[in-house]
């Protein structure tokens, strides 16, 4: 509040600081519209991925349709569980209700909705099973990001407390080049261990993205104004984290193997220089951690959870994963916006 707000006297200024905190955002706060607005991009961007995956190697029918399936990936995923064409199937379901529930809220409350249709502009893949529509996002030049494996089972280390800390990587070799994770066209169908090896790097980038969701719902929640708005950021953000648990068992199951076309290890998680506490593939729930202070006992928690600059963060992560290879200037112009208001909200 300025000098100026201070001389109206307390009445007034409340008025003034009320009615600029809800411009134009209907019956939410601007920042609490900025929040909702950021997570209805983000999963417009996740339900842009599943559904490609779907289209290949999940489930086609009228609750998620589009794509006839590619039997040959469809059967190298199946490897690492047999429900793997469901489980695709209901997650790409559940970003469909998040990014609809979402601009759906937001118009009832008279705020802006979002929409990044003008950016579906990206070829996918042309293999059999693929609808041929146009995307928002690239699935065929991924870098992953692995750490997460390593980062839930730390004991000493959480990301909020040791910003600088390097938590060892599951796969090694897809954080450093580009690899699919769909057949870009039926040649990646074979040689079997080259299909196995796309099928292996879905099998990572499903929980490597989710548990981006784990963390962005309860960061941006803890500045939400309404009671209403927290309750959504609170109700959706967990079943990221049910889809994340699920895929990061799954994706213990990939089978260790080297891709010959293009070198990529899968190495055996279980055996030397992996297993132990780190790698073992059966250990995939939380260890505790220290949390908000070293001073207070270790507990088992989402992480990281800090709020500032959450949004920002989230872009960064996507950008770098290799997500957006192919899209606009303008497309990072957006996005980049829709972040920064996120990230600038505060909670009244
Ligand atoms: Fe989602
Ligand atoms: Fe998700």
């Amino acid at each position: 509040m300025g000098l100026g707000a201070v001389a109206l006297g307390p009445a007034a200024a409340l008025v003034s600081s009320a009615s600029k905190v809800f411009a134009n955002s209907g019956g939410i706060t601007a920042g609490d519209a900025a929040l909702l607005r950021f997570a209805a991009a983000a999963e417009i961007l996740e339900t842009d991925f599943w559904v490609q995956y779907n289209e290949l190697g999940g489930i086609q029918d009228s609750e998620v349709p589009g794509g006839s399936g590619n039997p040959t990936y469809t059967a190298a995923l199946s490897v690492l569980d047999g429900d793997m064409d469901q489980y695709i199937h209901d997650n790409t379901e559940d970003e469909f209700t998040h990014q609809n529930f979402l601009n759906a809220y937001l118009a009832s409350k008279g705020a802006e909705t979002v929409s990044l249709e003008k950016f579906r502009t990206l070829p996918g893949s042309s293999a059999t099973g693929s609808s041929g529509a146009l995307r928002l996002t690239n699935l065929m030049q991924l870098t992953l990001d692995t750490s997460w494996w390593t980062r839930y089972r730390s004991r000493t280390k959480n990301p909020d407390l040791n910003p600088g800390f390097q938590f060892p990587q599951a796969i090694p070799g897809l954080n450093s080049g580009q690899f699919t994770a769909i057949p870009r066209t039926d040649a990646d169908l074979t040689p079997p261990d080259h299909i196995q090896a796309i099928a292996n790097t879905a099998g990572f980038h499903f929980p490597t993205i989710e548990q981006g969701g784990n963390s962005l719902y309860p960061a941006m929640a803890q500045r939400a104004s309404s009671v209403e708005v927290l309750r959504i950021l609170i109700s959706i953000g967990p079943t990221e984290t049910m889809h994340f648990q699920t895929w990061a068992d799954k994706a213990g199951n990939a089978p260790p193997l080297t891709d010959p076309t293009n070198g990529l290890v899968f190495p055996d998680l279980n055996s030397p220089p992996f297993g132990g506490q780190n790698f073992q593939t059966n250990l995939i729930m939380p260890e505790p951690c220290n949390f908000l202070s070293p001073n207070l006992p270790v507990c088992s928690v989402i992480r990281p959870t800090e709020t500032k600059g959450i949004a920002m963060g989230v872009v960064n992560f996507l950008t770098a994963m290799g997500l957006f290879v192919g899209q606009s200037a303008e497309f990072f112009s957006e996005l980049n916006a829709l972040a920064a208001a996120a990230d600038a909200a505060e909670r009244s």
